[in-house]
């Protein structure tokens, strides 16, 4: 079997149970990932992005159902793991960073606890795995670019800034060299002028140690810096994905040009006007595609029939009946 850390989704459709029926969030979804490659996952809140990425960690919330569809992992579908290869999977291969850097780091363990029981599975056969599991840990920190690093192993959570949190969650995500980082939001939660240090890092960090990287951002700029692909995710699918500069440049989908067409042009006068309309109701979601009742294009079939994703150019497909208008 292949071990280069390929990656793909295919057709996952994921729901929560609720108080009054199913709430059908993740509709379909597909994503592939080349090898050392960082895609952006772009879409309005309530999407379903967390929800994609948390079924590849098997972290979904206990009302969640995945209904069909595969995460393949080097040809290996992830969500058939049972619990010791899930571990194995999240220790050696996979890691998550979320948005709250908080909640993510156990406030009960120092930093140099969290990362070296992180690093434990990989490192088990060795006798003195504790020695090399720590100067791991340190050279992780350095790798981070956090100051004094010894001294940040002894820290709780509570005593590391909210910057700092998030860089020991990555240094965390490295410190065994993994294929795959999910990175969620890494920077919503901080400071405008640490969101800059942290993308940065995340960057170098995947071109030196080859990790693909899927970046959920809400902003256009952040995935135009740093990413090869985008995929333009709506209520549950993908409309759109394509090499960076296609997608932004010469968007095809309805939906992607309206989402671009709402960023705030420095030279345009007043504010953007937004997509009219609101993401569709997940407990009846329209039976074609979804984006038919905000889309100004729908015609009759896109209410019957889900459009698949087809090429539209090079590397570049949507999903769409109306291509290309
Ligand atoms: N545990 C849950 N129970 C019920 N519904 C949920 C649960 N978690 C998420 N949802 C719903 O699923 C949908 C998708 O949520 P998700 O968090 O995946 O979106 P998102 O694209 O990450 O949004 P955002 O950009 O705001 O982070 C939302 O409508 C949300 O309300
Ligand atoms: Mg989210």
């Amino acid at each position: 079997m292949e071990k280069n850390g390929s990656f793909e989704i295919k057709d996952l459709k994921i729901s929560y149970k609720v108080f009054n029926g199913e709430l059908q969030v993740v509709d379909g979804m597909n994503l592939r990932l080349n090898s050392g490659e960082r895609m952006g996952l772009v879409g309005e809140a309530g999407c379903g992005k967390t929800t994609t990425l948390k079924s590849v960690l098997g972290i979904l919330p206990s009302n969640a159902v995945i209904s069909s569809g595969e995460v393949l992992f080097n040809g290996e579908d992830v969500l058939k793991f049972d619990n010791k290869k899930m571990q194995e999977f999240r220790k050696k291969n996979c890691a998550m960073i979320f948005q709250d850097p908080s909640s993510a780091l156990n406030p009960i363990f120092k930093v140099k606890d969290l990362m070296m029981n992180g690093m434990r599975n990989s490192l088990a056969k060795s006798k003195d795995w504790k020695k090399v599991a720590y100067e791991k840990a340190v050279s992780s920190l350095r790798d981070v670019m956090l100051p004094d690093p010894e001294r940040i192993m002894e820290n709780y959570p509570f005593q590391l800034s909210g910057g700092m949190r998030q860089r020991v969650c990555i240094a965390m995500a490295i410190a065994t060299d993994r294929h795959l980082l999910l990175a969620d939001e890494p920077t919503t939660s901080l400071d405008v002028t640490i969101q800059e240090q942290i993308l940065k890092l995340i960057y170098k960090l995947s071109i030196e140690k080859k990790l693909s990287v899927i970046l959920v951002t809400h902003s256009m700029g952040v995935i135009r810096e740093m990413t090869d692909r985008v995929s333009v995710m709506y209520a549950g699918t993908v409309m759109e994905v394509g090499d960076t500069k296609d997608v932004l440049e010469s968007p095809q989908h309805p939906y992607t040009k309206a989402l671009i067409a709402c960023i705030p042009k420095l030279t345009g006068s007043g504010v953007a006007e937004g997509i009219p309309g609101r993401v569709p109701d997940y407990l009846n979601p329209p039976k074609g595609c979804r984006y038919v009742d905000r889309c100004p294009y729908a015609t009759a079939i896109c209410r019957e029939e889900k459009p698949k994703l087809t090429d539209c150019g090079k590397n570049h497909q949507i999903a769409c009946h109306n291509c290309g208008r």
